[in-house]
């Protein structure tokens, strides 16, 4: 099952996909998330990535889709997984159905996770973050079991660099740009199903469940 997620910035598309990957034993794969390891890790990627990241602009399409399509290429693919942060441009959408049409298959499910811009710079705020696995808790939604540490690999948890709110403004304004037209783009192509984001994180995961089935 191929699975993409589509959704404003701090919508839920991280929650939501490893969930998605824990119930489907499919890997979830984060856009985001390599290029803040990378970011950790001081990589030339990782260096170029951070100059637009910081900025709340998108990190250039060639880049993005080069180190996409080598991550799908992994043995762990081969099945399927979850996409959270890609496409989030009509041709980086283009060069993923371009390269699935080569290999005889396409994305089943665009699953669009709907809030509107009022919610999200609170939950930025509240936002922490694992650089090492990418997990994602909140202050007051979604608490880890112990205040300041990952539940599933034990590292310190973070406000991410790019979660100030100028920052965040910056990012919805460009989602609202770049990324939405592939709203329509996914309804056309008949896979695209919306669900309401604003309520608890489990009620979103039960309405994704019913789209995807057992
Ligand atoms: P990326 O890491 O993808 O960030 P984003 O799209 O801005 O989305 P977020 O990760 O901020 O939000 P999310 O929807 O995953 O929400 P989350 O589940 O954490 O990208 C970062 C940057 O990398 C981009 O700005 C760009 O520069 C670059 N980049 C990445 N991919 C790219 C690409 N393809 N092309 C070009 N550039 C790219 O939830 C948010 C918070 O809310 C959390 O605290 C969570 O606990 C809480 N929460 C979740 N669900 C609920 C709920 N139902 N109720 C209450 N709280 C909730
Ligand atoms: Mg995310």
């Amino acid at each position: 099952m191929k699975i993409i997620m589509l959704g404003a910035p701090g919508a839920g598309k991280g929650t939501q996909a490893s969930r998605i990957a824990e119930k489907y034993q499919i890997p979830h794969v984060s856009t985001g998330d390599i290029f803040r390891a990378n970011i950790k890790n001081g990589t030339d990627l990782g260096k170029e990535a951070k100059k637009y990241m910081d900025q709340g602009q998108l990190v250039p399409d060639e880049l993005t889709v080069r180190i996409l399509l080598d991550r799908v290429a992994q043995d762990d693919c081969k099945n399927g997984y979850v996409l959270d942060g890609f496409p989030r441009t009509i041709p980086q959408a283009e060069v993923l159905d371009a390269e699935l049409t080569k290999l005889g298959t396409k994305v089943d499910y665009a699953v669009n996770v709907e809030v509107p811009d009022e919610n999200i710079i609170g939950r930025m705020s509240g936002r922490r973050a694992c650089l090492k696995c990418g997990a994602t808790y909140h202050l007051e939604f979604l608490r880890p079991k112990t205040e300041g540490i990952c539940d599933n690999c034990g590292s310190e948890l973070v406000l991410r660099d790019d979660d100030k709110p100028e920052t965040v403004k910056k990012r919805l304004t460009v989602y609202h740009d770049q990324t939405q037209p592939l709203i329509d783009y996914y309804t056309e192509k008949g896979v695209l199903k919306t669900v309401d984001g604003t309520v608890s994180p489990e009620q979103v995961f039960q309405a994704i469940e019913n789209i995807l089935g057992a």
